[in-house]
């Protein structure tokens, strides 16, 4: 038996551990590469209908404690990633394909494009970098319907990648879990800034960015804590995990599966591995056999 299996909805996962979107998903071989190098499944570059070149240079400011990115998800539309998704099928990796529209409609095209071909899906309703992301997460009411819509016409797991940026988390997490969704990932980065004094302007073309990293881990700790307080459905934590004691925190508060961006940018990609060993480690040292046994078990202190 494996003790670090996860199983999501129908997705069972070798271990906790994700490579997040955005970071190295945008080609087959560095998914691949994640993949390889221990991460349970590979979360893909959010993908649109139609290509995306994303926001003008600088687009990426590295600070101590984190990371500011005003990407603009950049990618290289449906038909031309398709090749990607071929080359990763052709290899068996296992991915989740994260995708980006800009209405409802546009969501249900991606669905229907990609369904014969992925292992489940997660919607990206709160990129900090374009107008609609943070408009539509905070609209509770049309994260219902683009969640509804979307389970209408697929079978495969639907994952919902949602913001710290809302009045109240829970609310949209509900909203999430009545309109269907298999699982929510908490949180996406958070619009943020940084101004070069020398120069006295911002550091990135577009002012604002996604602040990602160590800075946000306690603010998503936070959500998933809250989240698993009120909701049945998994909840998989996303947000400055960058250590095997980080993810112990997140599989505390009620993580099901954590996902890692910055922190692979920041240390490379054996993260996942020893991530991995850490949480192993913390198991046997604790008389627990499998991952399922401390699922949330901070609720009960
Ligand atoms: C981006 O491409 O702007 C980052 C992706 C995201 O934050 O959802």
């Amino acid at each position: 038996m494996n003790p670090l299996e996860v199983n999501i909805s129908s997705l069972k996962i070798r271990n906790p551990t994700m490579l997040a979107a955005g970071v190295l998903g945008i080609s087959a071989s560095l998914l691949r590469n994640a993949y390889k190098s221990g991460a349970g499944i590979v979360v893909t570059k959010s993908i649109s209908k139609n290509p995306r070149f994303g926001n003008r240079n600088p687009v990426v400011y590295e600070l101590k404690y984190g990371l500011l990115n005003s990407i603009g998800l950049s990618n290289p539309g449906c038909e031309e990633f398709l090749k990607e998704v071929n080359e990763l099928r052709k290899d068996n990796i296992p991915f989740i394909l994260s995708v980006y529209g800009e209405s409802v409609d546009e969501f249900k095209y991606l669905i229907k494009f990609f369904n014969d071909y992925v292992n489940a899906f997660e919607l990206n309703l709160s990129c900090p970098n374009v107008k609609t992301g943070l408009e539509f997460i905070k609209d509770v009411e049309l994260v219902f319907d683009i969640v509804r819509e979307v389970k209408s016409i697929t079978k495969k797991p639907i994952f919902v990648k949602i913001s710290a940026t809302v009045n109240d988390v829970v609310d949209v997490g509900k909203a999430c879990e009545e309109a269907g969704a298999d699982a929510i990932v908490a949180i996406n980065s958070i619009k943020a800034m940084k101004i070069d004094i020398r120069l006295k302007k911002p550091v990135l073309s577009s002012i604002f960015g996604g602040l990602s990293g160590e800075a946000i881990k306690p603010i998503a700790l936070r959500c998933v804590y809250e989240l698993k307080k009120e909701l049945s459905i998994p909840i998989i934590g996303c947000g400055g995990i960058s250590c095997g004691e980080d993810a112990v925190e997140f599989l505390l508060a009620g993580a099901s599966a954590i996902q890692i961006g910055t922190a692979v940018y920041k240390k490379g990609l054996r993260i996942f591995r020893d991530i991995c060993m850490f949480i192993k480690n913390y198991l046997n040292e604790n008389g627990y056999s499998k991952l399922d046994e401390i699922i949330g078990l901070a609720h009960k202190a």
